[in-house]
């Protein structure tokens, strides 16, 4: 991109202060600066003016979950099935650890957090020793593809491989990096990182699927024969991953999706819950439950919306390369974003100052036709880590992990 080409886009979306300091750069600098502007999408930026419209909801009626009772009388059949699909290496995994982890506050990946206590035990091995459980179940290697993002790819990759990936076949390990996204005030305009950077976040979980194609990894789903994709969070240490009973009963349901959920512990627990939304598959937010929803109830008489999201979905590969092309809504969320000031001083925040810009995975469950929310028991596959201490934290994982038999 020329200059005047950068500055014709910048005056288009009133960006025109990043070439504020273009003239002291140098050449090298300029190219770069000049560079993220021509990759930086600035038609999204002006959505956090209008914050309140920019996910508009549909008409909201309740999914039926999978109960445990259901699960428990099918348990064998479905992990039958689930085991035969591992073994014709159709499932693949994808670990979602391109997130910043800001609320946890370590600086290096929160995968690399050991929650360990006379022992080390580090977050990406308590995953990789519950999918080894899985391995050994089906005596078969299962592809694990792991997002990460340019703000902790290096840490990430050196980590793994330095721990030989705590087990795990490094050929049946697969790294791609999600994109970027531009951060801004509080008027949307972009904060700059440096006189020649702009301020980038992760564009949020709901890219995983593009950034697998644009780095080439469809290539190798689709010669591998991967034909499901089970997506999880980093954060959840007690997560099942590639569960066979789950993908048995997915696939049994023909559902295109699976979800995993766990009963709500309270109406207003502060947690997304399966619904549909205007007649197909969808969650809906905590905050956006209303009164009256969060009080439904169904034909047994328990709540309507009593079924939460814990991030761990199993999509059928062929429906998400249909469903490429339709657009995800966007989140706008407020957080801290590091800056440089008029003085060009780095400045890291304490409170946040502005808006991230992100797409979400659960929004993908919107744009399928059919969704299996599937029953889980909260103590056994629930323990996110979120924040050093209190609600989903280092301290309550470690309590859950010990519950379940794991050594700390
Ligand atoms: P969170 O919503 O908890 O975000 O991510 P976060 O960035 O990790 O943490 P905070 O909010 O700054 O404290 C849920 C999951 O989605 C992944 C995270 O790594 C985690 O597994 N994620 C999130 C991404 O992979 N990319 C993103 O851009 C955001």
């Amino acid at each position: 991109m020329t200059l005047a080409q950068a500055q014709a886009k910048l005056q288009e979306y009133g960006q025109e202060h990043l070439l504020k300091y273009y003239e002291e750069l140098t050449g090298e600098q300029q190219e770069a600066l000049l560079a993220q502007i021509a990759a930086t999408d600035m038609s999204i930026l002006s959505a956090g003016q209008n914050k309140e419209t920019a996910v508009q909801k549909g008409v909201i009626t309740p999914l039926a979950a999978m109960e445990l009772d259901e699960i428990e009388a099918n348990k064998e059949s479905f992990t039958a099935t689930g085991i035969e699909a591992i073994r014709a290496g159709k499932v693949g995994a994808v670990l979602l650890a391109g997130g910043m982890g800001t609320r946890l506050g370590s600086d290096n990946p929160k995968g690399m957090y050991n929650v360990g206590i006379t022992r080390e035990l580090y977050i990406f091995e308590c995953l990789i020793n519950n999918l080894l459980d899985v391995v050994r179940q089906a005596d078969a290697w299962i592809h694990l593809f792991v997002m990460t993002s340019d703000k902790n790819h290096e840490a990430t990759v050196n980590f793994l491989t330095e721990h030989d990936y705590f087990g795990y076949k490094g050929e049946y390990v697969h790294f791609f990096m999600q994109e970027m996204a531009a951060a801004t005030d509080y008027n949307g305009k972009i904060y700059m990182e440096s006189k020649y950077q702009l301020s980038t976040s992760p564009n949020g979980n709901g890219g995983w699927f593009v950034s697998m194609k644009n780095n080439g990894l469809l290539d190798l789903v689709h010669k591998a024969g991967i034909e499901w994709l089970n997506v999880f969070a980093v954060d959840n240490v007690l997560q099942r991953i590639a569960d066979p009973c789950f993908i048995g009963a997915t696939i049994q349901k023909n559902c295109v999706v699976g979800s995993k959920v766990v009963r709500k512990a309270a109406p207003d627990e502060k947690v997304g819950v399966m619904c549909l939304e205007d007649g197909r598959p969808s969650i809906v937010e905590y905050y956006e439950l209303t009164e009256e929803l969060m009080n439904a109830k169904d034909e047994k008489g328990d709540p309507a919306y009593n079924f939460g999201v814990i991030l761990n979905y199993l999509f059928k590969e062929d429906s998400l390369e249909q469903m490429m092309a339709s657009n995800m809504p966007l989140h706008i969320v407020e957080k801290k974003i590091p800056y440089i000031d008029e003085n060009a001083r780095l400045i890291k925040p304490e409170e946040p100052n502005g808006y991230k810009y992100e797409g979400l995975v659960l929004d993908m469950i919107h744009q399928l036709d059919s969704c299996l929310p599937f029953e889980v028991v909260r103590s056994k596959e629930f323990a996110p880590i979120k924040n050093k201490t209190g609600v989903d934290s280092v301290e309550s994982a470690r309590a859950l992990l010990q519950e379940n038999g794991v050594i700390l």
